[in-house]
């Protein structure tokens, strides 16, 4: 037995004892030295995904070709349904197409389309930059006031700040569960009933939880909700994200952008836009399918796993991160820059340095592959499925020798130059 956290034989243990293990192989992971610790930005692939695309590409599309359409045009359904058990939503309220700024500015307007009498919409400054873009353009169009509530960068938002947010004027609120930058998680209930007792509705971005974190949309009586399929969902570059309309909203609210595969008859080609009843009405144009189809065994996969099995090995993996960068980084001017309780924290941990680019760059060369976010942070992405203990332990053990060398760098003379 190992008796301190900070010896490697530590994390081997835990490695050995953690059920989560087996899934690493699903996984092609094919580099032995590469620590990859960015599948908050990039999931890895898995072996069923590249199998399952490989068969679509030559069976589906190359032999039977057009013919696929008949099984093809369930798949944002079916596959929204798979997407719908990590996030804790019943069958029929989330479909897989286009991507999350569209999904974010389709549903937004949807919600907005609801209250003519009302002109506010409230997001916060730490909000992902997309998010606050199109809320920003819709506010521009329509002539809404977007007011924008100050969130502490490292703390994440708080509903004492949201209930000073929202007034009678309020018509939408639109904020991340889980922050990209420091993955403070959000208190999406707790938030979700405040919009509601102002009168507005609410619209979460799940980019940093689907896959990682339980969203409870359900039971959290969120009204809509948008995602990626790319981070933890292991669905692959530029695969297509997810939205969510709460039942009881489907037929109520009507999305900006009458596409044909959001036509209840859709082969009729009729002459004017008539609404799929249901979820159908939120899709737009010819769903990308071989992406579809990535994001549904992603999500058979994380379902596989079993999402309260991934949320604790979340918070095992970041709370080990955290104790070693305490002991090791801390005295080297590094400090935590996501929230200390593992509970408000989501399956990233990111750390502050003046040098931050710096060192993402030299842990990039060591085989350590984190990510650089402004204005002094590197994100260490954990995900559940593929990332070990060791990992960790070598990732932060690396870290610190990085930055004993920058700060002897640092003292040490510049170099001579020659002089006239
Ligand atoms: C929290 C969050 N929201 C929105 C987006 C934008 O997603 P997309 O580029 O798929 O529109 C991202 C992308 O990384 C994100 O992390």
């Amino acid at each position: 037995m190992a008796d301190s956290p900070e010896q490697r034989a530590y994390a081997e243990e835990l490695d050995a004892g953690d059920p989560l293990a087996p899934f690493r192989d699903r996984f092609e992971l094919t580099d032995p030295h590469l620590i990859y610790l960015n599948g908050n930005s990039l999931g890895a692939l898995p072996k069923a995904t590249a199998k399952r695309i490989g068969q679509l590409v030559r069976e589906e599309w190359g032999t039977a070709l057009a013919r696929s359409w008949e099984h093809w045009t369930a798949l944002p359904r079916r596959a929204g349904d798979a997407v719908g058990v990590l996030l804790g939503a019943a069958p029929g309220q989330v479909v897989v197409g286009d991507s999350t700024t569209v999904n974010l500015y389709k549903l937004a307007c949807a919600a907005l389309g609801e209250f003519p009498g009302r002109n506010v919409i409230v997001t916060d400054d730490d909000n992902f930059p997309s998010d606050r873009y199109v809320l920003e353009g819709i506010a521009a169009k329509h002539g809404y006031e977007l007011r924008m509530i100050r969130t502490d960068m490292n703390e994440g938002i708080s509903a004492q700040a949201v209930r000073e947010a929202v007034d009678s004027r309020t018509a939408l609120v639109s904020l991340s569960h889980v922050s990209y930058r420091s993955g403070a998680i959000a208190d999406m209930a707790g938030i979700t009933r405040i919009a509601h007792d102002s009168g507005a509705l609410i619209l979460w971005d799940l980019c940093h939880s689907a896959g990682a974190v339980e969203a409870g949309l359900d039971a959290a009586g969120a009204d809509l909700a948008v995602g990626c399929s790319y981070k933890y969902l292991d669905a692959g570059p530029g695969s297509p994200a997810f939205l969510y309309v709460a039942h009881a909203l489907q037929d109520r609210l009507s999305q900006p952008i009458w596409g044909w595969f959001g036509q209840r008859d859709q082969f009729a080609m009729g002459p004017g836009y008539d609404p799929a009843p249901g979820i159908g009405q939120f899709l737009t144009g010819t769903p990308q399918i071989i992406g579809v189809a990535s994001v549904e065994e992603g999500a058979r996969l994380l379902a596989e796993a079993g999402v309260g099995r991934i949320r604790e090995k979340g918070i095992r993996l970041t709370s080990y991160l955290v104790s070693l960068a305490d002991a090791w980084l801390a005295p080297l001017g590094v400090s935590l820059a996501s929230p200390r309780d593992p509970a408000r924290r989501g399956s990233h941990v990111t750390l502050s340095h003046p040098q931050a680019q710096r060192i993402v760059q030299d842990l990039a060369k060591a085989n350590v592959i984190t990510d650089y976010r402004t204005p002094d942070r590197f994100r260490f992405g954990l995900a559940a499925l593929t990332t070990r203990f060791t990992d960790v332990w070598d990732a932060i053990d690396r870290t610190r020798h990085i930055l004993h060398d920058l700060s002897e760098r640092d003292v040490a003379p510049p170099p001579a130059t020659a002089s006239a």
